[in-house]
């Protein structure tokens, strides 16, 4: 097949050990332009229909980063969700016309032996943006959250403490002044498999999947009861969750950035180009329930 590890673990999870309800699940999914039932859409957007609305949108990124400039305001956007909920397309879309100095992705490794010896959020505080910056942050401190406990690589205590000093972390950002944006990328469990599946086909995708993602086919429960403790002990006045129904790309991109934009202020701001955000893929962690 290929050099690239765990390609083939994915279907061979679906055709061993997937439940019979995800695999028709993925049969009804099969193909791409199908929603599943849970989405409030029956088709997803296209790219002709979202291309007019991503420009807008990408102009008023670019207004809202000189905005940013100009105030010399700091902005960070925390971007969680599933493996392959589309943490990665969705801040590439909203990074793509920014200047890279300005606008840089923070996409940390697992903390390294040193790293693993300091305290839990001073490798992220390294990456806080400066005056004018915007830094997107493609997974964040909310690993302990999740991730490192559905795979136990952090101690029930190492946890506890994470969730004690987290609304006073998040608290003292808000108060420096930094503008702190939290989104949650919803995805199905079929079309997790879907993308898993089309990660493994295609040569330019397939450095997507790893380990965690293979493991964690299984733990699909773990995770769900994980990230609902999460987003309630963490969904705090100062630091709201967005929660987006990310099954559809294009609408979840439009939605996140549309999120973005309306938090920050800037010069020029142009609420029609922005428009209403669809109340019927985005809300608060309620969504989730
Ligand atoms: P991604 O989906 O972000 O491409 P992975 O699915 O491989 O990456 O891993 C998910 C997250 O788990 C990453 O943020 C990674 O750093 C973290 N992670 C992996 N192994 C460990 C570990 N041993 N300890 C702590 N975090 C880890
Ligand atoms: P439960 O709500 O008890 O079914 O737990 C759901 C998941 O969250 C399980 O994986 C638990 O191990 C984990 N969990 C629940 N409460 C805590 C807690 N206070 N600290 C650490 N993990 C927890
Ligand atoms: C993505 O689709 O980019 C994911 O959210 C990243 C991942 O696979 O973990």
């Amino acid at each position: 097949m290929t050099d690239i590890p765990f390609v083939g673990e994915i279907t061979r999870f679906l055709n061993d050990e997937a439940p019979e309800a995800v695999r028709q699940a993925i049969a009804r999914a099969h193909r791409k332009d199908i929603l599943p039932p849970s989405y409030p859409y029956r088709r997803e957007m296209t790219k002709n229909e979202a291309a007019p609305l991503m420009e807008a949108l990408q102009i008023e990124l670019v207004k809202m980063l000189w905005g940013l400039r100009e105030s010399g305001q700091r902005l960070v956007v925390v971007f969680e969700g599933r493996d392959a909920a589309g943490k990665g397309g969705t801040i590439e879309r909203m990074r793509e016309n920014l200047n890279p100095r300005s606008a840089y992705i923070v996409a940390l490794p697992k903390p390294s032996e040193r790293e693993a010896g300091q305290w839990y959020f001073q490798r992220y505080v390294d990456w806080l943006p400066g005056a004018g910056e915007f830094a997107l942050f493609d997974r964040s401190w909310y690993n302990r959250g999740v991730v490192e406990h559905v795979f136990g690589f952090c101690t029930a205590d190492e946890r506890e403490r994470f969730f004690r000093q987290l609304p006073d972390f998040e608290r003292m950002l808000v108060d420096e002044g930094f503008i702190l944006v939290k989104l949650w990328l919803e995805v199905s469990r079929a079309e997790q498999l879907r993308r898993f599946l089309d990660r493994e086909k295609d040569p330019l995708k397939q450095w997507k999947l790893s380990w965690i993602d293979v493991e964690g086919l299984k733990k699909w429960d773990a995770y769900s009861a994980a990230i609902h403790e999460t987003l309630h002990r963490t969904d705090t006045p100062e630091a709201r969750w967005t929660v987006i129904r990310s099954d559809d790309k294009h609408r979840a991109r439009i939605a996140a950035i549309q999120t973005v934009l309306n938090a920050v202020d800037y010069a020029g701001k142009t609420t029609d180009a922005i428009g209403a955000i669809d109340r019927r893929i985005v809300d608060g962690i309620g969504l989730l329930d």
